[in-house]
């Protein structure tokens, strides 16, 4: 048998509620601070979307960057990664942003983050 203590996940395992959909336009974006780490929001064709608010390039603030469709470039360098996987799309930055879990219910947006 297990405690409460024992058996809860850890706070990074959890669904945290981050913003209101209604907030965000869409296309558009929010930067959040979750757990000292700031996350970009992105909506996008009714989805939302949560990657770090870093470039893998040299530390560019994302949430800063023009959004395309499902691809958002760093405003230092232009690197351009996908917003649904934060895979790095095109050079200087050869390293994937990390992409966290979202979910949208009651309107309010919930994101877990992935490490
Ligand atoms: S810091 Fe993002 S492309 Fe250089």
């Amino acid at each position: 048998m297990t405690t409460d203590n024992e058996a809860r996940p850890s706070k990074h395992m959890e669904f945290q509620r981050v913003a209101r959909l209604a907030d965000i336009p869409d296309p558009g974006r929010e930067v959040v601070e979750i757990d000292d780490r700031l996350v970009v929001l992105l909506h996008v064709g009714g989805e939302v979307f949560a990657i770090d608010d870093v470039c893998t390039h040299d530390g560019g603030p994302l949430g800063e960057g023009d959004l395309q469709d499902h691809t958002i470039a760093c405003p230092r360098h232009g690197a351009k990664f996908d917003i649904r996987s934060g895979a790095a799309l095109t050079m200087p930055a050869t390293r994937p942003t990390v992409s966290h879990e979202v979910k949208v219910e009651g309107g309010e947006i919930f994101v877990r983050l992935s490490e």
